[in-house]
C-alpha cells in the first residue's frame, strides 16, 4: 500500500497510508499521543509500583513508542523488557525520514533509534542499562505468552480498517499475556472496544485523551 510521510499537529511527523486514510499516529500530534497515551498513562501508573517492568508493544511500528520508553527507563531509573510485535516493518530509510531523534533533541537519540531498527528480530538486545529490546517479526494472533508483561501498548491501526485487531479473540490474548494487576492502554474511546475488553475481564477506565481526541481507555487485568 502506499505510504507518505505528514506532519503532525505538533510538528512531529507520522506516515500515512494513503489508501485507508489512516495513520500510524495521531494527526493532532504524534509525539503529543505517544506521551499521553502510553507514557503517562501507562508506563508511569506502572513504573509507581514495579522496579521491573515488561512491556509488550502490539504494533512496533515507526519505533517512536519504543524511544521514548526507551528515554523514561534511563530517566527514571527504571528496568525495562520491551517486546514490539510488527508483522510489516518499516524500513531504516523511512524511521529516519520521520526525523524523531532530531525532535526530541536527547543526546544521543538518533544512535539509539538507529540501533532499535538496525538490531535483528527475534533476539533479545540490551540497548541501554535499563532497557533492552526484542522485535518479534509476526501477526498479533500469533502472540500466546501468559502471565509475562506488566504493560501492554495496544497501538494497532484503528477499527474502521481493521476491525478484527478489536475483537475479544485478540484481547483474551491481551488478557492472558498480562500478569495479575497489569495493564493495556490504548488510543481508542470505542464503546464496542470497550465491551470487548470487559467481555474479556478487563476492568476498563475511560481516560481524558491527548490533544484533539475526548477520551482513550485503560485496561486492567484484576487480581
Ligand atoms: C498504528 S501503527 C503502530 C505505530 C507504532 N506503535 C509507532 O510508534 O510507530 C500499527 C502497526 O501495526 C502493524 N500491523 C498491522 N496489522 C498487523 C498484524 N495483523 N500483525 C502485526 N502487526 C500488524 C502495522 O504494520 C503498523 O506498524
Amino acid at each position: 500500500m502506499k505510504r507518505k510521510i505528514i506532519v503532525t499537529a505538533d510538528g512531529s511527523k507520522t506516515i500515512q497510508i494513503e489508501d485507508w486514510n489512516e495513520q500510524y499516529h495521531s494527526i493532532h500530534g504524534a509525539v503529543q499521543e505517544a506521551y499521553h497515551v502510553f507514557i503517562k498513562s501507562g508506563f508511569w501508573q506502572v513504573e509507581e509500583k514495579e522496579h521491573q517492568v515488561r512491556i509488550l508493544e502490539m504494533g512496533f511500528g515507526t519505533g517512536l513508542n519504543a524511544l521514548i520508553t526507551m528515554h523514561e527507563a534511563e530517566k527514571r531509573d527504571v528496568s525495562v523488557e520491551y517486546v514490539g510485535i510488527e508483522r510489516y516493518p518499516v524500513s531504516l530509510d523511512e524511521a529516519f525520514q520521520l526525523e524523531y531523534p532530531k525532535m526530541l533533541k536527547w543526546s544521543g537519540s538518533e544512535a539509539m533509534y538507529r540501533k532499535m531498527h538496525e538490531v535483528s528480530w527475534e533476539n533479545t538486545h540490551q540497548l541501554t542499562p535499563n532497557f533492552s529490546l526484542e522485535k518479534c517479526q509476526k501477526d498479533f494472533f500469533e502472540v500466546n505468552q501468559s502471565s509475562l508483561f506488566n504493560l501492554v501498548y495496544f497501538d494497532a491501526f484503528g477499527a474502521r480498517v481493521q476491525p478484527e485487531l478489536w475483537t475479544a479473540a485478540l484481547f483474551e490474548k491481551m488478557f492472558r499475556a498480562l500478569k495479575p494487576n497489569g495493564i493495556l492502554v490504548t488510543y481508542s474511546a470505542k464503546g464496542s472496544v470497550r465491551r470487548a475488553l470487559q467481555e474479556v475481564g478487563f476492568v476498563v477506565e475511560r481516560l481524558p485523551g491527548p490533544p484533539g481526541k475526548r477520551e482513550m481507555l485503560r485496561a486492567t487485568k484484576k487480581e
